[in-house]
């Protein structure tokens, strides 16, 4: 029988940012970071053991709906994963893999997240292994992409910045039934961004501004916590905001400097701003990508979708919220 799995592993949204790294490498983070995970936006990815091949063949669903060849970046991202995991397990043969996302690529919603997570996972099962979660976490940060580490569970996770640089995973702080928080991403570009966030980690801490956001941390990470707990929407929306425009903050003020932003992303924000204004509870944050996810409680998601669509700059908008993790599906791509 052939050694085949499916798995969708979903995309997650950082509330306390992982920028910078101590071992960008191996992804260790320099400060811990807490996210929601999301339920729509998902990469799939089938893996299948070949065992007489030579090399790990990498395929993605292409812009005309086919799975062809991935772009020689990204499959070498994803095979040099694919031998780490080879090693780890002493597999010999090789894979073929085929990735799918439900969302555009590369646009600051975290596709390396879900793909890492997808096709860790999805190694994992189709070697025939159970692993405990919390070594699932460490090989998907493994992949180098420290936020796939948090996309392996669902609902409300943190991921500390230790202990050490092997024993570094996330564990789930609150289930997703604790409160249905809503995620509207505002898609104002759907190309894929400039720089990467790999290059981001690289230069955060040449930013003035680095050291000083270390510093504040303990006490968001603290005040965010608290506010999930209590399901303090206003709580979590201040500390959230000030997260992200410090993250860009010091994008904008690395060497060389990293402009994520676009016009459009200032139109989403100021709309949001006017949202709260007239009492209305909706905060906006930003991964490394022009895009703004505006969260709100599932009460007022159809209105703040509203807003949100009328604006000229969203050239779509993808409703989503909080998610149960991933999932082995029974279907494969391949
Ligand atoms: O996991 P990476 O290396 O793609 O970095 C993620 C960086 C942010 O999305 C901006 C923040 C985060 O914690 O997800």
């Amino acid at each position: 029988m052939s050694q085949k799995a499916t798995v969708r592993a979903p995309s997650n949204i950082a509330l306390i940012k992982y920028w910078g790294a101590r071992d960008l490498e191996r992804a260790v983070p320099r400060n811990p970071s807490i996210s929601m995970t999301l339920e729509r936006c998902v990469s799939r990815s089938t893996v299948e053991v070949l065992p007489d091949a030579t090399e790990s063949e990498v395929l993605w669903r292409g812009v005309g709906g086919e799975l062809v060849p991935a772009p020689p970046a990204f499959a070498e991202r994803i095979r040099r994963h694919l031998d780490f995991l080879r090693r780890r397990f002493r597999v010999a043969g090789h894979f073929r893999v085929a990735t799918e996302n439900t969302f555009p690529p590369a646009a600051g919603i975290a596709s390396s997240a879900s793909g890492f997570a997808a096709v860790t996972l999805a190694v994992v099962a189709a070697l025939g292994l159970e692993l405990p979660v919390e070594e699932l976490s460490e090989l998907a940060r493994l992949s180098g992409s420290g936020s796939a580490a948090r996309s392996v569970l669902g609902g409300y996770v943190e991921w500390p910045a230790g202990p050490g640089r092997d024993q570094c995973h996330a564990r789930q702080i609150l289930p997703p039934e604790h409160w249905n928080l809503r995620d509207l991403v505002a898609v104002v570009d759907a190309g894929p961004k400039a720089v990467s966030s790999l290059d981001g980690h690289r230069r955060a801490p040449t930013s003035p501004h680095f050291r000083a956001r270390q510093r504040q941390l303990p006490a968001r990470l603290e005040e965010v916590r608290r506010a999930l707990i209590e399901r303090d929407f206003d709580r979590l929306a201040t500390v959230v905001e000030a997260e992200a425009i410090d993250l860009h903050c010091i994008a904008m003020t690395s060497s060389p400097p990293i402009f994520y932003w676009q016009p459009g992303t200032l139109a989403v924000l100021e709309a949001v701003r006017a949202l709260r204004a007239e009492g209305i509870p909706a905060c906006s944050t930003i991964d490394a990508g022009a895009n703004v996810h505006v969260l709100c409680p599932a009460t007022e998601e159809a209105g703040v979708a509203s807003r949100l669509e009328a604006l000229p700059a969203v050239r779509s908008l993808i409703r989503d919220g909080v998610g149960r993790g991933p999932a082995v599906e029974a279907g494969h791509l391949i």
